[in-house]
């Protein structure tokens, strides 16, 4: 597979990436150990090197089983592992026992990407103290480069400032055909500033992928039972997008989630993480990457996407 610099990093990565929240065991639903494996043992061979965790997936059990079937495969010394401390965890005592966990569970001396998972709600940890204790962990090499995620602007300019050896080198958000609010402010700024997004739900959840129509709607069971996308009301109204990314794709011989991927990664500083349940879909998602949209395609899904997006409410009582 193709690989690109992640950014103003070192870091060779192919252009997407693996998201393992799936091996958590409850938010997606039960997964074993040898099923986790096989879907790392598939992304390792279809060409995938940048895996995404989180200590909060399945407390712990998503950073055991990917750093597990990393070693048992033997590829650590070829993939690149990104995982994120839990957003309750940011004063700098809890960050010092976290990433000595972290990196335990995951069987590693350094954590190539380290990322706040989101900002600190409860504890009201001042922003200079997390980032300075982060800084920290790079000076004496137990993470390599760091990053945020689900920062507003602000007080990710905010964090930048109170950084003075190091810069955070990603910023990882919500960000598929169909949810857009990057757009508004924080994308433009990051394209800007050299820092990439990393794009969670690349896929919606499943939603662009043309297979839970609304009027077949499955029970989940999983976290999509709560999730405002999946409410008949906004499945009906992205309808219309995922007709359009279907038909695009059977122009291509492509399957819609492909399509989905192709239409982020038309942007360098775009970097989509799809999730999978299966070897199936892994190697489905990587043949996402290595041909393109054509312009028109390409305009055509972002005008609906983008006129989708300011339609969907996520309010639901
Ligand atoms: N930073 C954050 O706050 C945050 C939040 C969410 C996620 N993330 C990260 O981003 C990653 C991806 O996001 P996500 O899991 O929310 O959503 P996603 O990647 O948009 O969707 C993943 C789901 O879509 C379905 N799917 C995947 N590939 C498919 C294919 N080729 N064909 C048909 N269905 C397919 C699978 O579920 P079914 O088969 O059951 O439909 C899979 O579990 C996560 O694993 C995690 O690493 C981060």
């Amino acid at each position: 597979m193709e690989r690109i610099r992640l950014g103003r990093t070192d870091m060779r990565v192919s252009r997407i990436g693996l998201g393992a929240w799936q091996f958590s065991g409850d938010a997606w639903g039960a997964i074993t150990y040898e099923q986790a494996k096989a879907v790392v043992s598939k992304a390792l061979e279809v060409g995938i090197n940048f895996f995404d965790t989180a200590a909060v997936y399945g407390r712990g059990r998503s950073e055991e089983f990917l750093g597990r079937a990393i070693r048992e495969l033997g590829a650590r010394d070829h993939v690149y592992i990104a995982t994120k401390i839990h957003g309750d965890w940011l004063r700098r005592i809890d960050i010092l026992t976290s990433v000595e966990n972290q990196r335990r569970r995951l069987g590693v001396d350094a954590i190539d990407l380290y990322q706040i998972h989101w900002p600190a709600c409860w504890h009201n940890t001042p922003i200079c103290e997390t980032m300075k204790t982060l800084e920290e962990l790079v000076d004496r090499g137990l993470v390599r480069y760091i990053g945020v995620s689900n920062f507003p602007l602000a007080l990710l300019e905010r964090a930048r400032s109170c950084l003075s050896r190091v810069d955070i080198v990603t910023s990882q958000n919500r960000y598929n055909i169909i949810e857009r609010e990057a757009d508004k402010e924080l994308l433009p700024y990051l394209r800007r500033e050299g820092i990439v997004l990393i794009a969670w739900s690349p896929l919606a959840k499943g939603v662009l992928t043309g297979k839970y129509t609304p009027s077949n709607l499955p029970t989940f069971e999983d976290v999509r039972r709560n999730d405002p996308l999946f409410t008949p009301q906004n499945l009906k109204l992205v309808w219309p997008v995922v007709e359009e990314i279907t038909r695009i794709a059977k122009a291509h011989g492509k399957t819609p989630a492909q399509v989905a991927l192709n239409w982020l990664i038309r942007d360098p500083w775009i970097y989509p993480i799809p999730g999978a349940k299966t070897p199936e879909q892994v190697v489905e998602n990587a043949g996402a990457v290595g041909w393109s949209l054509s312009d028109d395609e390409w305009r055509t899904l972002d005008r609906l996407g983008w006129e989708a997006s300011q339609k969907i409410i996520y309010v639901t009582w």
